[in-house]
């Protein structure tokens, strides 16, 4: 079959804007394109260090997926690609400071993400009313491009495409207790989070199977507390006989402070307390109600051992951790666990009885004394972070013995929990199990995939949450839902393959559920989309799930 072809056609590739996660508006003429080809600039205002910073990722981003290379040229008007802050708009075009017809006005913290494109004969603009907007425009340039060499450059249609996202809090998460992941491997995993528009990612540091945030007045605590004897296996009780360990020093975790903050990613540090600490036990025992001994826990389950609340000394070391947590994350939020803490030891130990007689705790038929125990060491724990600015998320458990004053539930067992929360007017993170648990298989036939924790959450499923559960919550309360994480627990996820292997593409249908408004949401279409994003992994050795359910 004969094909006549233009030289358009047969050499220029052309960009298609209907990415993940979709932007609120796109509008395009397909039946006329801007060209771009290499040697052409980019155009920015080099006295702003962020937008300089986003121009080059622009251009490194370009580079990698077309092998077109244009050039930086700050100031350039007649640039092919400029990037524009709203407020340093010409004057003549009667656009008031951080105001610009273009921009859509978002919902509260949201709006400073806001940004928009436009295609045109004279070229791309990139508006925004902040540099993060730059970023984001820049993001959704980059997943729009066609994938593979352009030697006669890429054709771009006309368009104009406005966004901004539906929820501030964009979250996912990553546990690095049960296996240990290299910082070169959490750079790649923040580019991830950041191609998906997210800006927090939760980073679980410590568990019973191993603590891996350094405290400098407390050094043996990563050195030995990091370090377990062996782990098991699959799922047949089979043990390795391998000693594992890891940790990141302070200057690791600046470092990737840094990295993320590049990537307009605020970085959410998590110590696990008063359960799901034995690695710490291991090494402070006198901390334990019983004293010990303790291990870095070998299986890959949960532990009966907790901190002892009725010893002084164990807020003396949890402020000592936490300080230094402080140190080293500028964080706003600061996670301190608070999940799945069994109450067997508090129940007989005399020191934790002695405390709870002290505090004059009863029971008052909704909170047993030992919830009301645990929230007693979340308000300390709150009051010292709320004097260093912080305030405090935990996971929805903080609910039971009464939550504190300002704290942040993270609804995890379903969204009872937050609908709780936010009918008592505090803020809320959903992360239910049944949509944003990506250790769970993603297929049905358990054969075609790696062994998991079990469970099934398929990407249709992941795709179709709804986090403001409209009939439980009024529209008053729908406001204290920040909005939306993804967790990633990795006991049986050990490598960096099979992190994505698990991440992806749910975290792709997560992201919609992150950033777009339900009317918008069509799974059927989200399939079509996802086919481009997966080229843009292979292209740049992002693993994902080929199979989707
Ligand atoms: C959790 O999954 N234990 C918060
Ligand atoms: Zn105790």
């Amino acid at each position: 079959m004969l094909i006549m072809c233009t030289p358009l056609m047969l050499w220029a590739q052309t960009a298609d804007y209907r990415i993940i996660p979709l932007p609120k508006s796109v509008e395009t003429d397909t039946t006329k394109a801007f060209t771009l080809t290499s040697g052409m600039g980019i155009a920015y205002d080099a006295a702003d260090a962020e937008a300089s910073r986003n121009a080059l990722f622009l251009q490194q981003w370009i580079e990698e997926l077309t092998g077109i290379r244009l050039q930086l040229t700050p100031g350039n008007k007649k640039a092919a690609i400029r990037l524009q802050i709203a407020a340093s708009q010409p004057k003549g075009k009667r656009v008031r400071k951080n105001k610009s017809p273009l921009l859509l006005e978002g919902n509260g913290e949201a709006a400073e993400e806001a940004y928009a494109i436009t295609v045109d004969a004279t070229g791309i603009v990139l508006h925004a009313r902040k540099p993060v907007g730059l970023f984001r425009a820049a993001q959704t340039l980059r997943k729009s491009l066609p994938i593979g060499e352009a030697k006669a450059g890429i054709t771009l249609p006309f368009t104009r495409i406005q966004d901004v996202p539906r929820f501030s809090y964009r979250g996912a998460h990553l546990d690095t207790s049960r296996h240990f992941f290299t910082v070169d491997f959490l750079k790649q995993y923040l580019d991830v989070l950041a191609l998906h528009g997210c800006n927090q990612f939760h980073w679980h540091l410590t568990d019973n199977q191993g603590w891996r945030f350094e405290v400098k007045a407390l050094p043996d605590l990563a050195l030995k507390g990091s370090v377990r004897k062996q782990s098991h296996i699959g799922r047949a009780g089979l043990y390795d006989g391998q000693p594992y360990g890891g940790y990141y020093t302070q200057d690791e975790c600046r470092e990737l402070v840094r990295y993320a903050a590049e990537r307009y990613i605020n970085i959410i540090p998590e110590i696990d307390m008063p359960a799901h600490i034995e690695s710490a036990l291991s090494v402070y025992p006198n901390l334990g109600c019983t004293g010990g001994p303790y291990n870095v826990v070998q299986h890959l389950g949960g532990s009966s051992e907790v901190l002892c609340a009725g010893n002084p000394e164990t807020m003396t070391f949890l402020k000592t951790v936490f300080g230094e947590l402080c140190d080293v994350f500028p964080s706003k939020f600061i996670h301190i666990g608070g999940d799945e803490c069994p109450k067997s030891r508090w129940k007989s130990c005399p020191k934790c009885q002695a405390r709870i007689k002290e505090l004059g705790l009863v029971d008052d038929g909704k909170h047993s004394v030992e919830n009301q125990l645990q929230s007693w060491m979340n308000h300390e724990l709150e009051a010292f972070l709320n004097e260093r600015g912080r305030d405090i998320i935990g996971w929805d458990e903080v609910l039971e013995g009464g939550l504190t004053e300002g704290g942040i539930v993270m609804s995890w067992r379903g969204t009872d929990g937050g609908i709780e929360a936010a009918q008592q007017g505090h803020r809320v993170i959903m992360t239910p199990t049944d949509y944003c648990y990506l250790d769970y298989y993603q297929l049905r036939d358990h054969d075609r995939q790696p062994v998991s924790i079990g469970y099934y959450l398929p990407v249709s499923k992941s795709y179709s949450f709804e986090p403001l559960v409209p009939d439980k919550l009024s529209d008053e309360e729908q406001q204290y839902i920040l909005g939306v994480q993804a967790n990633l627990w990795t006991e049986y996820v050990a490598w960096p393959q099979h992190v994505f292997y698990m991440l992806l593409p749910r975290l792709d249908a997560i992201s919609e559920v992150q950033w777009c408004r339900p009317d918008q949401k069509d799974f059927e279409d989200f399939k079509t989309r996802l086919v481009h994003l997966r080229q843009l992994y292979d292209r740049i050795g992002i693993n994902y799930c080929r199979d989707m359910e």
